[in-house]
């Protein structure tokens, strides 16, 4: 694509852009573009606008309504309350990302990004998703859930594309993953903040459109707290929900009619790059706050952009890195192949980091700024400074008295490492371009392939390699954390070094990383999280299988395939599903029949599935560098 320039922009935007002045000043005195810079393969848009004027929404709480007949399997476990019921309602709305431009937006609840769940420990959530927008059929998929994969999501399982003008309800148990050696719940890996997004990819299409539904707006989050984090909210450790801000930092073009521009084609499948900064849907906004600790929970939704924070003043004290809360509050660091910039935080397509910012004896006007230039799809290229401004902080007040007591160190979820010693098998993948498209071991997605088939309740070393050309991919697991144990190319940041459900892959990069596949048997995906590359089509299909004599009833579209490893014991409540179809009441059945012609057909599959290394499985334990099973750290 050309190198073009705003300024080549109609003559009468020129006029505009010199009424209303579209550089804004920093503090350094260095004049700002407002936009990305447009460059190599950045869309640009056709539409200008004066940053910072629009306030930064905060997503609804989604609320709760009465109960209704389900249709999605609720595994049940010991303890479990009364389920919450809510529906949600994909359609098209009307917004202004830019102020005094209507752009038509996909969103949830007809809103971008969507309402906010807050959910809780043992609580189940049933969502009945409906799909009102004709254009697109919608699989909603839980990012960061740990839950069955008849409710997960992945367009592996037929049974959850809603077609327009249909609805699917979705089952989530809220549960941490149940370890099969105690039959209890994990709770160093029970999560906080998620998010939920679309996921369509048609069965036996070569391509998904995962990537532009996303970008019409389909995404919200997920935020979770069990005993322990209500606590520390209690006891004035963690600041409390009105304090707490979601940021979902997306990159967007419109055109000069105002509608969102997505053409994963002119791009090559490269990746879809935007040049308007939009936080909570809205291009560059504000937010007042107060002179006293926030927590900002931070999600970079954006389809291909990579991003690098900082603040203008003050310093970010982490305590969550994607769906998990850290073992203690820290500084965050962000490296690369350069070095390592102590302070500031990288985060790739769906990576989040949930963050404290002390407002308390900052100056009147603070910015968010994103210091990561990048001009393809194919990675980010280097830090720029200074960045873009994402967010105006409008700082009021005098300093609050009395505020929440977090600060660096404070001890927050204690850790469970994945120990060598529990690794029973090693398997490796290689993301690789092939043919102008994105293949996993030189595959392109298909949803009857299993590339992978680790037993329920074992854990596993999955070697990811970056088969190189100088691209990056973002790699994400669904179902369960997975452990970094290395990086070749890249120092590890100390947010890295605990749980992660998306591992950055840069240029040339071998992730060594251990995983526990626990609690549901299913079929789930893992794939790149730059959307255009999984659409086309970096992605797997991965069975979490239940080990020979270890089958359960299950649901044709969670049938399950037999591998040959021996088995651990599963916890004795781990496993129960429904019918689907069959409406069920609160009740829950763990003991439908088995469909057998489905289990016998996946059981013929599972004897065309080769994995990488199958034999390597490991002997002797490997030396664990980091992170060590002491919870202090
Ligand atoms: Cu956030 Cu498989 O996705
Ligand atoms: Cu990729």
């Amino acid at each position: 694509m050309t190198k073009r320039y705003k300024i080549c922009l109609a003559a009468g935007l020129v006029v505009l852009l010199s009424v209303v002045g579209l550089t804004i000043t920093s503090k350094m005195g260095v004049a700002i573009d407002p936009f990305y810079p447009v460059d190599g393969e950045v869309f640009q848009s056709g539409v200008m606008y004066e940053p910072f004027t629009q306030e930064l929404p905060i997503p609804r709480v989604k609320e709760s309504r009465g109960p209704f007949e389900f249709q999605c399997s609720l595994a049940q476990f010991e303890g479990q309350k009364a389920p919450k019921f809510y529906e949600v309602h994909a359609r098209k709305a009307m917004t202004e990302i830019v102020p005094g431009v209507q752009t038509e937006i996909w969103g949830y609840d007809g809103t971008y990004p969507g309402p906010m769940f807050r959910a809780f420990h043992n609580e189940p959530v049933i969502v009945r998703f409906h799909n009102e927008i004709m254009e697109s059929i919608t699989i909603p998929h839980f990012h960061g859930g740990h839950q069955t994969a008849e409710s997960d999501g992945v367009p592996t399982v037929e049974g959850q594309i809603i077609p327009p003008g249909e609805f699917r309800d979705f089952c989530f148990p809220n549960i941490a993953p149940i370890e099969p050696t105690t039959g209890k719940e994990d709770m160093g890996d029970f999560p906080s903040f998620m998010w939920f997004h679309d996921h369509s990819h048609e069965p036996g299409s070569p391509v998904g459109i995962t990537g532009r539904n996303v970008y019409m707006g389909l995404a919200g989050l997920y935020s979770i707290r069990d005993e322990l984090e209500q606590k520390l909210v209690d006891d004035g450790v963690l600041p409390s929900d009105e304090f707490e801000i979601p940021l979902v930092i997306q990159d967007r073009a419109l055109d000069a009619g105002g509608r969102l521009i997505y053409n994963a084609e002119a791009v090559d499948h490269d990746g879809v790059l935007g040049d308007i900064p939009v936080v909570n849907g809205k291009a560059q906004p504000m937010l007042r706050v107060e002179r006293r600790k926030y927590r900002f929970r931070i999600l970079n939704g954006s389809t291909a952009r990579f991003i690098q924070l900082r603040l203008t003043s003050g310093e970010f004290v982490q305590i969550g890195a994607d769906t998990w809360l850290l073992p203690q509050a820290l500084t965050p660091s962000a490296s690369d192949e350069r070095g390592t910039r102590v302070g500031e935080i990288r985060l790739a397509n769906a990576e989040r980091a949930d963050v404290i910012v002390d407002f308390s004896n900052a100056p009147d006007e603070v910015f968010l700024e994103n210091i990561l230039f990048q001009s393809k799809g194919r990675s980010p290229e280097e830090v720029v400074e200074p960045g873009t401004f994402l967010v105006k902080f409008v700082v009021e007040g005098p300093t609050v008295e009395r505020d929440v007591s977090i600060a660096l160190g404070t001890p927050l979820r204690p850790h469970t490492a994945i120990t060598a010693d529990e690794i029973v098998r090693t398997r490796t993948f290689e993301f690789e371009r092939r043919n102008g498209r994105w293949a996993i071991n030189g595959e392109f997605f298909d949803h009857d392939r299993v590339d992978a088939n680790p037993v329920v309740g074992t854990a596993e070393r999955w070697i990811l390699k970056n088969g190189g050309g100088g691209w990056s991919h973002p790699i994400h697991i669904h179902l369960e954390a997975h452990q970094i144990q290395s990086l070749e190319r890249r120092a590890m940041d100390p947010q890295e070094k605990f749980k992660k459900d998306t591992v950055r892959l840069h240029p040339n990069e071998v992730a060594e990383i251990f995983i526990k596949a626990r609690t549901f048997p299913g079929r789930f995906v893992f794939h790149c999280h730059n959307n255009e590359h999984e659409d086309n089509a970096m992605m797997v299909r991965w069975d979490v299988v239940e080990a020979e004599g270890q089958e359960r009833a299950l649901t044709d579209n969670q049938a399950i395939i037999r591998a040959g490893e021996a088995p651990l014991p599963l916890a004795p409540n781990a496993l129960a599903s429904t019918a689907t179809g069959v409406p069920t009441d609160l009740t829950v059945d763990g003991e439908s029949a088995v469909d057998a012609d489905a289990t016998s057909k996946a059981l013929s599959e599972s004897e065309n599935v080769t994995t990488d290394d199958a034999s390597a499985s490991i002997s002797e334990p490997t030396t664990l560098v980091e992170p060590s099973g002491d919870p202090a750290l």
